[in-house]
Formats: C-alpha cells, structure tokens, sequence
C-alpha cells in the first residue's frame, strides 16, 4: 500500500466518524419515508440567498492556461496523460485572494460561487482523495480554495462552491456522452467507488472551509436521463454535513427531491434562447447563470464583454423575474481576474451603490419584465425599472391602487392617474435615457 493510499484510508476513518457524529447531532433533514423536508436555517439561508440577489461565478482551473475555456480538453480530444501535465507548469504568480474577493464585492454581489472541480477532475483544493489537485500535483502547491475562503469569510462575502458530477479523467466516473477522447477504456466506470470519491470530497469541502452557501452540481446531462446518480444520498450529506447549505443542481431539469434552488443556463426563468431551459419554473429560490464575456473559463481570445448597461439591465430584469443572477468571470492562468471583467465589476457597483435598494431584498414584482423593463417589490414598494422606453407615459396594468408616486433617486414627484378600467398610467418628467430610470411606486397593499 502506497503512502497515499494510507493517507487516504485513513482519512476515510476519519471522515466516518465526522460523519456519524454529524448524523446524530442535527436535526434530521429527511423523514422516516426519506422525503426531504429543510430545516428552519436552510429554509432561513433560502429567503437569504434570494435577498443577496447577485452573485460572481468563478471557473478557474488548469484549463485558463491553453485558455480556450473549461471544455477545451474534451472538445480538443485531448488525453488525459497529456493534459495533465499542465498542472506540473501551473503558477498563477499574480494569485491574491483579498484583491479578488475585494473586487468583487465592489460590485455589490454578496456571493461567489468558484470551481472546486470541474469536468476535467482537477480539484482546485488541496483533496486527499486524489493527487491531481492544486497543492499536490503543481509547483504552486498553495490551496486557492482556502485563500478564497478565509477571505471571504473575514471580508463578509458568501462562499458557494460548483463542483461537477462528472469526470473526464478518472476510471471510476461511468462512461458518459462526453470525455470519451480522453485515452479511458472504452465501457469504463466503477459507480460505488466514484460515488464514494465524490461523497470524500464534498465532506472535505464542507468541513474543512468553514460556512458554505451552496453546493453548485453540475453535469447531470452527461448520462441518460435514467441514470441513478443517488442524489437523495447525497444532498442529505451535505444537509447533515451543513444543514443551511443550499444545493442546486444545473441538470436543465425539473428539480429533484433536496435541492434548495433552481438553476438555468444562459436564459431567465421562462426563457429558452440557449436550449438549455425547458424546465418548470418550481418555487424555489431561482438562479441564472450568465457570462460576462462568451465563455466561462478564460479564453483569450474573447475580449466580447457585455457593457456594464446591457450587465445591469440583466441583473434587473433578472430580478423582474424573481431570480438571482450569478454572473461569470474567467480568471487568467497567472491568477489575475481579467481587466475588463474587473472594470466591469466596478461600473456595476458604483449602479448598485445607488439603486442597490431597488434590487437586494425585493422579489420580482407585480409587472412581469416587458421590453421597457421590469418590477421589483419589497413589502409595498414597487420599483418600476425603466430601461428602453422612447416616451415619457407608460401605462401599468396594475391591480392595487397606487397612492404615491416618485423618482427612487431623489424623491422628485412623478404624476400619475389611476385609470377609471384599471391600472394606472405614469406621466414621468421625462423621457427616460438614464441605463435604468426607477419609478418607485407606493402601493396600498
Ligand atoms: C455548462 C458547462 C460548464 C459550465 C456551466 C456553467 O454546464 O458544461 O462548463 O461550468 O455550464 O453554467
């Protein structure tokens, strides 16, 4: 037996006592018939996340240094022996976790949401269940992933971490639609001792980087719809492990029993431009995913980003939707967030320092997004959000009755009539060129 095999044995022993210890010391998150039901903290962390409404994805890995984003060693057909050796050439010299953490709250997001392992099966954390991790297979040998968790916990930033269900590289991960150029044999897979792998790894992540907000899944879609992926199993882990902990799932599927929010690609609820999203939209907390540029992980090449407006009239119309956006960055291989995607960052903060109040907090409100805009409420405030109207009257098709009317920024009196069929039209001062002119609206009830 090797030495890491000892290491990992014994850790295994370890683990199971933490485990067990966990296991009686919670209150139990699955009934006596296995039905999930939340504990009052993650039905609590629920209400939170929603109220957080913004949120900084990361995909950082090996795969920054090629820099042709997170696929590329699948859609390059590239062996697995051969990728591997861009870990042993990894040093992102220029890595500072209390700058990117900083950043990225200046932005106003309240969480981030990084990579622990994506589909290539590189951990960005120091595992003991694999020697293809940052600190054991590169000359940087520092685990990132702690860095950026300790400065988000001392600089008051929620934690999420994406980890991917499938795997590229390894034997035991069943053969699935994808990685299948990855010099595996064919019809390879070991369910039990993947699953095993897996369940290993989550209990590092929640045990050893203090509070976590969510478990971020990904990959689903790589096997058939049949495919018995013992999420109950699962999630109720990570329940017990940290019961507040949300799980999401980005499966493009209606979700399953345990899971805590809803996910969707590319789209808003209710969407489907990017083919992933024909789900049904549940009553969970809702999320979407979006790029700031093309891709998720950095790719070089792909200096398309959306201007900080069409950024922020997302996030708005997001919110419209009752939704959070979790909008991505690539960083760089030398472990620098890219520099427009941190102007970025700071354009849409300086937004949010001034109309954040329309946004964190609220819930989508009475008027679904249109094409002038979107709704935001909170108790009997309305925002309306106004972002492309060539016209200074907009009519609401409201059903409560409004009682005052003003411009959020400074409280200017906006005229408004209720209208004798319902609704009530807007006449505001002027017609509107601001990125987002919000009308706040004080509703009876
Ligand atoms: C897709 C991709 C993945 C990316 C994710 C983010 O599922 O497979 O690379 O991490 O979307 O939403």
């Amino acid at each position: 037996m090797t030495f890491m095999k000892y290491k990992t044995l014994f850790h295994s022993i370890a683990i199971a006592a933490a485990l067990t210890l966990a296991m009686d010391g919670s209150a139990a998150a699955q009934d006596a018939t296995g039905r999930y039901t939340p504990t009052p903290e993650n039905l609590k962390a629920r209400a939170e996340f929603q109220d957080n409404k913004f949120g900084i994805f990361l995909h950082w890995g090996i795969y920054s240094m090629p820099g042709q984003g997170e696929w590329y060693m699948n859609n390059a057909g590239i062996d697995r022996s051969e990728y591997e050796k861009l870990a042993s050439g990894f040093y992102p010299s220029r890595f500072n976790a209390a700058e990117w953490v900083a950043a990225i709250k200046a932005s106003g997001a309240r969480y981030i949401c990084i990579t622990s392992r994506h589909h290539d099966g590189f951990s960005m954390f120091d595992t003991r269940y694999s020697d293809f991790d940052i600190v054991d297979a590169t000359p940087f040998g520092r685990d990132v992933i702690k860095e950026i968790a300790d400065e988000c916990h001392r600089q008051g930033i929620k934690l999420h971490f994406y980890y991917s269900h499938l795997d590229w590289r390894r034997d035991d991960y069943p053969q699935g639609h994808t990685g299948r150029n990855s010099g595996r044999p064919e019809g390879h897979g070991d369910w039990p001792s993947y699953f095993q792998f897996m369940n290993n790894q989550l209990t590092e992540l929640l045990t050893n980087y203090g509070p976590i907000g969510a478990i971020w899944f990904d990959g689903f879609w790589d096997q058939p719809a049949d495919f018995d992926w013992q999420t109950d199993e699962q999630y109720a882990l990570i329940h017990r492990l940290q019961p507040s902990c949300l799980i999401g799932n980005n499966h493009h599927r209606n979700i399953n029993p345990g899971e805590d929010i809803q996910i969707f690609e590319r789209d808003q609820p209710g969407e489907n431009t990017a083919g992933y999203s024909g789900q049904d939209i549940s009553s969970l907390p809702l999320e979407t995913c979006q790029t700031m540029n093309g891709m998720w992980g950095y790719k070089i090449q792909d200096q398309n980003y959306k201007s900080a407006k069409e950024l922020i009239h997302y996030l708005v119309r997001t919110a419209g939707k009752n939704a959070n956006l979790l909008l991505n960055i690539g960083p760089q291989p030398n472990g620098e967030l890219p520099a427009t995607a941190v102007q970025r960052l700071r354009e849409i903060g300086e937004w949010m320092d001034n109309y954040g109040e329309t946004i964190y907090g609220t819930r989508g409100g009475d008027i679904a997004p249109r094409p002038w805009g979107a709704t935001t409420r909170k108790g009997n405030r309305l925002f309306v959000h106004i972002l492309d109207l060539a016209d200074d009257g907009l009519y609401l098709p409201l059903e409560s009755t409004v009682k005052d009317a003003k411009m959020f920024i400074d409280g200017t009196p906006v005229k408004f009539r209720q209208e004798k069929g319902g609704g009530v039209l807007l006449k505001l001062p002027k017609v509107p060129d601001e990125i987002d002119y919000v009308i706040e609206l004080t509703l009876k009830q």
